[in-house]
């Protein structure tokens, strides 16, 4: 029989993400609601290590719900990744009493979370970044945000490129993953969107592109560029230097990692929060929340991992059709 929930600790870790507070507060609102305690770890599976870990009651996520950012902290830390201080956390959690491990983030922090599942620890992965990587959910909590300040940044731009009738290429995050420059290239009507699962930057065809759409009177051209293409700036000068049309590059680098969450990822950031204390509660471990077909439900840990995620077919192709 399953040992009985006393304690659940709760993490966030590696990119933050807006709707991650959504989260934290669930877990720690469920928990105690079924008379369970929380501890709070922070700065990741870093404070893991340093033990910096602090009790948590509902007052402790007041006022939380609304704000971007993680009050937990986050940290990328590397030296976890190495067996002695994978030995060394779990030591931790069974010291600190910490009957359950809920991880919010990506996948790297998932890999992180089933280190500590294989020494005994039972964990619960709650997918929490902004490029929506993980493949065996729809939804991770704050694409949704990132997404909208991306599209509002990007409709700024194309005033300013309607105006001086320049290119515009415009990156925006998401690794090695397109989500986020897919879902922008659409909701800005760009011109041209370079996604990395689809190799298709092809530097001549790009200048044909921009040059014939400037011979059919259009006084702008949107590129949005994928992080997991990148060389903005190169792509930028060398637009201008082969079409004689100016041209200019805009990173929106970490604005789209702030800011106060959508409704969508408090809501989809609270239930999951809490999905992940009610699996605890019904013995279950070592498994990931995710958002399928308008559903939550849960995977094996191991075999979400091992899923793979393609970019949807049907809107991709619906982008090239808006793009000519
Ligand atoms: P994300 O969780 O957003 O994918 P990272 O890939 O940076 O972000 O991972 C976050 C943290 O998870 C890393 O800094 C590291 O501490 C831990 N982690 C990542 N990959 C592994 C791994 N293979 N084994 C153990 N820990 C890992
Ligand atoms: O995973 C979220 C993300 O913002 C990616 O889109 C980006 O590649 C990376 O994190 C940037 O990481 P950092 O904030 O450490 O520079």
């Amino acid at each position: 029989m399953k040992k009985e929930m006393k304690t659940i600790g709760v993490l966030t870790s590696g990119g933050d993400a807006p709707g991650m507070n959504a989260a934290v507060r669930a877990v720690v609102r469920t928990a105690i609601c079924k008379g369970i305690r929380v501890k709070g770890i922070m700065h990741g599976y870093s404070g893991l290590l340093n033990e910096e870990i602090e009790d948590m009651d509902a007052r402790s996520v007041s006022d939380t719900i609304s704000r971007g950012g993680t009050i937990l902290y986050t940290a990328r830390c590397e030296e976890f990744k190495q067996e002695e201080y994978q030995d060394k956390a779990a030591e931790i959690c069974k010291k600190h009493e910490i009957d359950g491990l809920v991880v919010i983030g990506g996948d790297g922090s998932f890999r992180g979370a089933q280190t500590l599942a294989t020494r005994g620890i039972n964990t619960i992965g709650v997918p929490g970044t902004i490029d929506l990587d993980i493949a065996c959910t729809d939804y991770t909590i704050g694409f949704d945000t990132a997404v909208n300040t991306a599209v509002e940044a990007i409709d700024r731009i194309r005033d300013t490129s309607t105006s001086h009738e320049r290119v515009s290429v415009i990156e925006v995050m998401g690794r090695h993953a397109g989500y986020i420059a897919l879902w922008c290239g659409i909701a800005n009507g760009a011109e041209d969107i370079l996604l990395p699962e689809k190799h298709n930057y092809d530097a001549d065809k790009l200048m044909k592109h921009i040059v014939d759409n400037r011979k059919q009177g259009k006084r702008h051209h949107i590129i949005v560029n994928a992080e997991g293409i990148g060389h903005s700036e190169e792509m930028a000068k060398r637009i201008q230097e082969e079409t004689g049309i100016a041209a200019r590059a805009t990173i929106l680098g970490h604005i789209q990692r702030g800011g106060n969450p959508t409704a969508t990822d408090r809501v989809r950031g609270s239930v999951m929060g809490a999905f992940a204390v009610d699996l605890f509660c019904e013995g279950k471990s070592n498994r990931v929340v995710a958002y399928k077909d308008g559903k939550y439900v849960d995977f094996d840990m191991e075999e979400a991992l091992a899923m793979k995620k393609d970019l949807p077919e049907y809107v991709y192709q619906v982008s090239r059709y808006l793009t000519i």
